[in-house]
């Protein structure tokens, strides 16, 4: 496969693993692409060849510097984080609450340093960097219901050229009145944020009323005509994370069918709604979101964090009404940047569920699924002439362990099972965004 009329400039070599579908809809057998001697080849940040290095060799210029990353390694496409919240950095790993206490205790307190534009700025480079050490090229991300948390955020995706959707948390009611915007504020806020930011480069804007206990039905009908006016914008937001918090929303919205309810009577259940957890959705509201394209991003490790509950993805792809799903870290609820490790709790909340989430499934997931989830399916999450060229080089014998266990590996499936359940931060040898060489692990 080549791109054509692009020229190559850079490219890297080694086994390469990607989707060209979806495997829950289509089986693993016809969407999963593996090589075991692949040569990926990127031009101006596209990638522009794809395909056995043998062949793909013959086709290059002969001045194209071709990295060997040798047959111990793994390429695939930059993994994507469709729910992470950048200002919570500093307080990952909180202890001892479950979600309405967890945000009153940790969260807010923490949120109310981001009115400080140089501390938001130092936060935003440790956490884009701890992304790209740990493969993410492309996250959807809550900043605070400070502007210029935002602009701290986009600046420094920018100065690395990363594709990333942001946005400024609306939030009325129910939190300290020094985090609090009003519907008028909060609007004209995020409208001139996506003035500035929104189609900049690789930027994306991404509405972001908090969840629904922390906003008016005014403040959300207002997200709900912005988006009107920018309909390529981003809408995210939480959705039945906890039972304490879908009970406290029946008595805020007594008004409403449900949960969900809320949401679409202001206008908010479309295609490129990205919906945090929806654990305990019911199966109407599943319906609701397979019928207006809306997507969830499934957080496992937050949700054991936090004593949420256990979230079923094969019952949310149920293929009479699938809905689109992400995966997410959910930081700082979450407890790793690591998607490997997130892929390993969202084996374990699988099983819980009664369902096996098998290797091909889970990557897709952490892929190209969530690209699906974000709407960029066309541009990231697969390795394919004419995407963009982020991508991720796994080293699958990061440790001794993982060594160890990969002398007993049948196939492939098995040895990206074990990447999943023992790897984390120390599997990720490189990570390219755009063509550019943006993160390598010291050796080892
Ligand atoms: N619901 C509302 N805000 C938050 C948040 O910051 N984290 C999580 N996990 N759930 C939320
Ligand atoms: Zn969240």
């Amino acid at each position: 496969m080549t791109a054509g009329h692009r020229k190559p400039d850079g490219a890297i070599r080694g086994p390469a693993l990607t989707f060209t579908g979806d495997p829950f809809r289509d089986g693993v057998e016809d969407t999963m692409v593996y090589e075991s001697d692949a040569i990926v080849a990127f031009g101006g940040g596209v990638i522009t060849h794809f395909g056995p290095a043998d062949r793909v060799e013959r086709e290059l210029p002969a001045d194209i510097e071709v990295k060997d990353y040798g047959r111990d390694a793994l390429i695939s496409a930059g993994f994507l984080d469709s729910h992470v919240h950048f200002p919570q950095t500093p307080m990952i790993a909180a202890a001892g609450e479950q979600l309405l206490h967890w945000l009153d205790k940790y969260t807010f307190p923490t949120e109310r340093k981001y009115a400080d534009k140089a501390f938001a700025a130092s936060v935003a480079k440790v956490f884009l960097e701890e992304c790209l050490r740990n493969g993410i090229t492309t996250s959807c991300v809550y900043c605070t219901v400070f502007p210029q948390s935002v602009d701290a955020l986009f600046e420094e995706a920018e100065r690395l050229g990363l594709r990333l959707a942001a946005g400024k948390v609306l939030m009325n009611r129910n939190a300290p009145d020094d985090l609090l915007d009003t519907t008028q504020s909060g609007y004209d806020d995020s409208k001139a944020l996506i003035d500035r930011w929104h189609g900049r480069g690789r930027l994306m804007y991404a509405i972001t009323p908090r969840f629904a206990p922390t906003s008016t039905d005014d403040q959300l009908d207002a997200a709900g005509e912005l988006w009107t006016e920018f309909p390529d914008c981003y809408l995210q937001t939480h959705v039945s994370e906890s039972r304490s918090e879908i009970a406290w929303v029946r008595e805020l919205f007594p008004e409403r069918a449900g949960y969900l309810d809320v949401y679409d009577h202001s206008g908010l259940c479309r295609p490129r709604a990205i919906f945090g957890h929806g654990i305990h959705l019911t199966d109407d509201e599943l319906h609701c979101m397979h019928r207006k394209g809306s997507s969830i991003a499934h957080c496992p490790t937050s949700n054991f964090f936090l004593g949420s509950g256990c979230f079923d993805v094969f019952r949310a792809r149920d293929e009479r009404r699938p809905v689109r799903v992400g995966l997410g870290t959910d930081l700082g609820a979450g407890t790793s940047f690591s998607v490997l490790v997130t892929l390993n709790e969202a084996y374990k909340a699988a099983q819980l569920n009664n369902h096996s989430l098998g290797a091909a499934h889970a990557y897709y997931l952490a892929t190209r699924g969530t690209a699906q989830a974000m709407y960029i399916d066309d541009k990231v999450g697969s390795i394919a002439p004419g995407m963009e060229a982020d991508l991720v080089v796994l080293d699958m014998k990061s440790t001794p362990i993982i060594d160890y266990r990969m002398g007993f590996v049948d196939d492939v499936h098995e040895a990206l099972f074990v990447q999943m359940t023992l790897g984390d931060d120390r599997a990720v040898q490189a990570t390219w965004v755009a063509g550019n060489l943006l993160y390598e692990r010291a050796g080892r």
